[in-house]
């Protein structure tokens, strides 16, 4: 290898010469830009909490670790910058000194020093951290069970105690509530930012999550792990009420359920929406918009004139159980094909007798 052509250290270069890189122009640019970064960034830190306040006493535990864990390291981030700017100061280089620093060899008591600081830091993390981990998954005494189902792309919330099912998450204010969730084909994750729980919900076997609201008020819940097409609009909402609303949205769902099938419009219309039609398809008359689907707006009026030899019914039934049987034109194959065995034969009759009178 042909030494002259390896390229020399820029302040090695020449006799004294001020090299370009580092000039004063340039360090003073550097310094400016970099300040200017700093300015911006609490600005804009400052104007935009990036947590909204904890609605669970969960999360309450949480952002105490958080707040704690991000003390710390401010901490830390000072003094060692601190330290650097003191070195760059005090020791620098003078202009035309090229000799070596002084050598060193280690220095005992600011090694140990240095080793056991981390190390008490990161064992008061750890069994911080233990404790509230171990605090936000401790049963409580009267806990109410709630089953979560994720699917592509919705959310269904199952009482067994009062066998309501819901496609919102009603909670009453300060009472523990026990997720038991799962999902019925991919990997989802269930999320609620101002909960600050987040818990992946899988296929394959039930994962748990407490929840305490100790907030009245609605809050999103996001599924948070890529799913599928529409991962971005699987998405509902968690309901934080008093006792007493708590136990008439109850009453209403139950009285809801008994009387639906009496009128059958009502019934097709909460169908569409418990069936999560309503997430893919908008409708109108179900105050749905999806848009992953095409609307279903006029659907009875034009399904007979769809495929030659079939009648209106056979092709909104079979739109249904075979999603895939005839594509509308643009849109992807992503309905699950499993609807016919998610329904009873009565729901779907109900449900295709709706969608037909939607001219
Ligand atoms: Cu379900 Cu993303």
């Amino acid at each position: 290898m042909n030494q002259e052509s390896q390229p020399s250290f820029p302040h090695r270069a020449g006799h004294g010469a001020t090299p370009g890189l580092f000039d004063a122009t340039s360090k003073l640019a550097a310094i400016l830009i970099g300040a200017a970064a700093v300015i911006a960034g609490l600005a804009a830190g400052l104007r935009n909490p990036f947590l909204t306040d904890a609605a669970s006493s969960q999360g309450a535990a949480i952002d105490a670790l958080f707040s704690i864990t991000l003390g710390i390291a401010a901490v830390i981030f000072v003094v060692v910058q601190g330290f650097l700017l003191y070195s760059i100061i005090r020791f620098g280089q003078p202009a035309g000194d090229e000799t070596d620093g002084p050598p060193i060899r280690g220095n005992a008591s600011l090694e140990v020093i240095w080793t056991a600081i981390p190390a008490a830091i990161v064992v008061f993390l750890a069994l911080f951290s233990y404790r509230v981990l171990a605090d936000i998954e401790r049963p409580r005494g009267d806990e109410m069970i709630v089953e979560v189902t994720a699917r592509q792309y919705a959310w269904e919330f199952y009482y067994p105690t009062s066998d309501i099912q819901s496609n919102e998450l009603h909670i009453p204010l300060g009472r523990q509530v026990l997720l038991k969730m799962r999902s019925t084909d991919v990997i989802h994750a269930f999320w609620v930012p101002e909960f600050r729980i987040k818990k992946d919900v899988m296929p394959d076997r039930i994962t748990e999550a407490r929840i305490t609201g100790v907030q009245l008020g609605t809050y999103p819940v996001v599924c948070t792990e890529l799913c599928g097409a529409g991962h971005a609009v699987m998405r509902s909402q968690v309901v934080v009420q008093s006792d007493a609303e708590f136990r008439i949205w109850t009453a209403s769902q139950a009285a809801g359920k008994l009387r639906a099938p009496a009128d059958p419009l009502a019934y097709g219309r909460e169908l569409y929406n418990r069936l999560a039609c309503n997430s893919c398809h908008a409708l109108t008359d179900a105050a749905a918009v999806g848009q992953i689907g095409p609307s279903l707006d006029g659907i009875g009026g034009r399904a007979g004139a769809t495929v030659a030899g079939q009648s209106a019914e056979e092709y909104v039934r079979l739109a249904i159980v075979k999603p895939n049987a005839y594509l509308v034109p643009k849109y992807q194959p992503v309905m699950p094909g499993d609807y016919g065995l998610r329904m009873s034969d009565a729901e779907l009759d109900a449900l295709v007798q709706y969608l037909l009178t939607r001219k």
